[in-house]
């Protein structure tokens, strides 16, 4: 049987799902371009120079690695000429980033987190890419902070490529997850992982524990009961893995099943993660292979956003242990 590549997944996509329009399909193959450039900058590494701080702060307050500044230049300038894209906004950059006046626009917002899991670059551990993919709001050209403002429910496209032992595309478009192999010898992403799914049930948890001290009750609770094995109130052994990468973490669970927790972790933020550009494509990805996601409280999906680089709680995967986690919030 002949491979699908990625292209011909989208065309195929195209005409039989009726999901996706030709520019939509342009955008997604214009990021998975970009990630290969990624992909080849963190493989060379200390070859090329690019560990290692960059000696700038984000909006973040976090300290800018070399490839966090790298691979947003790669996303944006991959894809401000295409014409599908009316505007874009990432983790490194404080506003939105306007399409340059000598471009056409086009109908969608492009969100990314250029460099996910940062701190694992210069140890060789797994970093990924993240992206979502909003329309535009009707009759909107010059897209301001406001508009980017929208539930995850109205993504129309959201992914992560990986950057492990294999660069991995992972993606939906609303019709279910696929992943994409990057075969280096032709430079094609290759469908090796079709209708990934998320296992109802599972006895593998990630979560930072060193931020316990800050959880609030039910997620203490949560925990505590799986760390009490089998004799315990979940009647099973539980296995922890936790590599620091959102990307990582969502892998896993969308190959073999798990749940990802990153809770309230002090007093003045809800978790560390943010809701438009890691939280919401994850949230999509998760629940389009049939898992669950939510802050604990809500459906992350259904959470309007305030702000651009809003933080939120997230609990996803295993739709049983999403249940369990849920139901200790609203006790
Ligand atoms: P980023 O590198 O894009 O800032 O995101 C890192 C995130 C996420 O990928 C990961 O789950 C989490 O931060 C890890 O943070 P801790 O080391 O605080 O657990
Ligand atoms: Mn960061
Ligand atoms: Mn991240
Ligand atoms: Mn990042």
């Amino acid at each position: 049987m002949s491979r699908i590549t990625l292209s011909r997944f989208l065309i195929e996509q195209q005409r039989s799902a009726n999901l996706l329009p030709a520019e939509l399909r342009f955008l997604i193959e214009t990021v998975a371009r970009a990630c290969k450039a990624i992909s080849h900058a963190v493989n060379k590494g200390a070859l090329a120079g690019v560990l290692g701080e960059a000696g700038t702060g984000n909006i973040q307050g976090e300290a800018q690695k070399k490839l966090d500044v790298i691979a947003n230049d790669v996303l944006l300038e991959a894809n401000e000429w295409g014409g599908s894209l009316a505007g874009m906004a990432s983790e490194e950059m404080d506003l939105p980033y306007a399409i340059p006046g000598q471009y056409p626009k086009g109908a969608y917002l492009l969100l990314f987190d250029p460099l996910d899991g940062s701190s694992n670059i210069d140890v060789n551990i797994s970093v990924g890419t993240i992206f979502s993919v909003l329309r535009c709001p009707d009759g909107v050209t010059e897209p301001t902070e406001a508009d980017f403002l929208q539930p995850g429910s109205r993504q129309v496209a959201a992914g992560y490529t990986l950057y492990g032992p294999q660069t991995m595309l992972v993606l939906t478009v609303g019709n279910g997850v696929n992943g994409f192999t990057l075969d280096r010898e032709t430079g094609s992403f290759v469908l090796t992982h079709p209708g990934m799914q998320v296992p109802a049930e599972t006895r593998e948890f990630a979560i930072n524990m060193s931020n316990q001290r800050h959880w609030e009750a039910p997620v203490q609770r949560y925990i505590g009961e799986l760390l009490a094995g089998a004799t315990g109130p979940r009647g099973k052994d539980y296995n922890m893995r936790c590599v620091g990468a959102m990307a990582a973490e969502v892998h896993r669970i969308l190959v073999r099943g798990g749940v990802f927790l990153y809770p309230k972790d002090g007093a003045e933020r809800p978790g560390k993660l943010r809701l438009l550009y890691e939280a919401n494509p994850m949230a999509f990805l998760v629940e389009q292979a049939g898992g669950a996601a939510t802050d604990g409280r809500e459906r992350i999906l259904d959470i309007v956003p305030t702000e651009l680089h809003q933080r939120v709680a997230v609990c996803l995967g295993a739709r049983e242990e999403v249940d369990v986690v849920t139901r200790y919030h609203a006790a």
